[in-house]
């Protein structure tokens, strides 16, 4: 199997759901939320992908780095490349049950995983949602990263309990689901959290805590404050509120702020391996992937994952090459063209 038949076979199966365009930036699909796209005009989304876009590189090839390494270290794990597949849920409402969760699940995680980096989860009002994440991550020996729904304590807390002994590599929490009021309705009050909370939550585990959703420098630093391991700068894709900026935006100036308090990772609108390294030059320690991820398991399940995985790391290693950067840490803005 190649990525041109994972892409194929993509568009057979999500055929009316997803028209895997050329790009992916969220043009075609404006509004399907539930769905691919982002929510209202799709403007978060769109944002995403032409804030990366608009970043220009320095090509440089008078140097020695002819065979850059990508390895990275994230939360005590050792990566193969900065790149995590992002936590998509929701077999039924956005993709009409022809696929399930549990496949979702594990095309992510095992795809990551033998691609040697990290997928992760997500939580939905349905328990069978974090449990087969929790399963996919079962197979891994527990490597990956549910991220749970900011949800009362007394709902939480047995979760938080739950992925403990899974032994997984992280919890997260999207914080960003805070206004999904479609989660209210089916009987799950969601909400935000306050720094104390937060910290809170910090205390009750051993696991790295991330914070997903951060989109202003000012929140980063209370995160960062109530000790969190990492966030994740990021608009959910833009599914949450319309009219965000683009992640790549506001990255830099938050990075800046909590350099060294907690890793910075992003997401939106990645899409190459490319993309991968104006990201990493813009402040993040990793990225992560989201709908690309969801369309390669669809058009080859957990091999099309990895192939996709493949893909960037190769993508990654040349734009390294021809940026003079032999390491992960190497990467900075140095590489950004300035006019
Ligand atoms: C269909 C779909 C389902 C998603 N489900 C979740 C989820 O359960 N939890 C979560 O934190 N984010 C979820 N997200 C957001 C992604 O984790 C990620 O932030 C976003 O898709 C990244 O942007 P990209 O798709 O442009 O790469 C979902 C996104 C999509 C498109």
């Amino acid at each position: 199997m190649d990525l041109a038949e994972v892409w194929e076979r993509a568009r057979q199966e999500l055929k009316g759901i997803c028209s895997l365009c050329r790009v992916c930036d969220g043009v075609v699909c404006a509004g399907q939320v539930p769905g691919m796209g982002g929510i209202g005009s799709g403007a978060g989304f769109q944002n995403n992908v032409t804030a990366l876009a608009r970043v220009q590189l320095n090509m440089r090839t008078l140097h020695a780095a002819a065979r850059p390494n990508l390895k990275t270290s994230l939360f005590g794990v050792e990566l193969s490349l900065p790149v995590l597949g992002a936590p998509m849920a929701g077999a039924g409402v956005n993709f009409r049950n022809r696929t399930t969760e549990e496949d979702m699940s594990r095309w992510n995680i095992i795809g990551a995983y033998q691609a040697g980096t990290l997928g992760s989860c997500g939580q939905g009002p349905d328990p069978r949602i974090l449990n087969a994440g929790l399963a996919a991550m079962a197979e891994t020996g527990g490597a990956g990263i549910p991220v749970i729904k900011p949800t009362p304590w007394e709902e939480m807390a047995p979760l938080i309990e739950q992925v403990e002994k899974a032994g997984c590599t992280a919890l997260g929490m999207d914080i960003d689901a805070a206004g999904l009021i479609n989660m209210r309705r089916a009987g799950y009050e969601v909400g935000p959290k306050t720094a104390d909370e937060i910290a809170r939550i910090v205390s009750s585990t051993k696991l790295p805590f991330i914070l997903k959703g951060i989109m202003t420098v000012d929140e980063a630093k209370r995160a960062a404050d109530a000790g969190v391991a990492g966030i994740v700068v990021s608009n959910h894709g833009g599914r949450c509120l319309d009219g965000t900026p683009g992640t790549a935006d506001v990255l830099p100036a938050i990075a800046q702020a909590v350099k060294g308090r907690a890793k910075v990772l992003m997401d939106g609108g990645i899409r190459s391996g490319v993309d991968v390294l104006k990201a990493l030059a813009l402040g993040a320690d990793a990225v992560l992937v989201g709908r690309p991820i969801i369309a390669a398991g669809f058009g080859g399940g957990v091999e099309g994952v990895r192939l996709l995985f493949d893909h960037y790391r190769d993508q990654l290693e040349t734009a390294m090459i021809l940026t003079g950067c032999q390491s992960i840490g190497e990467i900075g803005p140095h590489i950004i063209y300035q006019a």
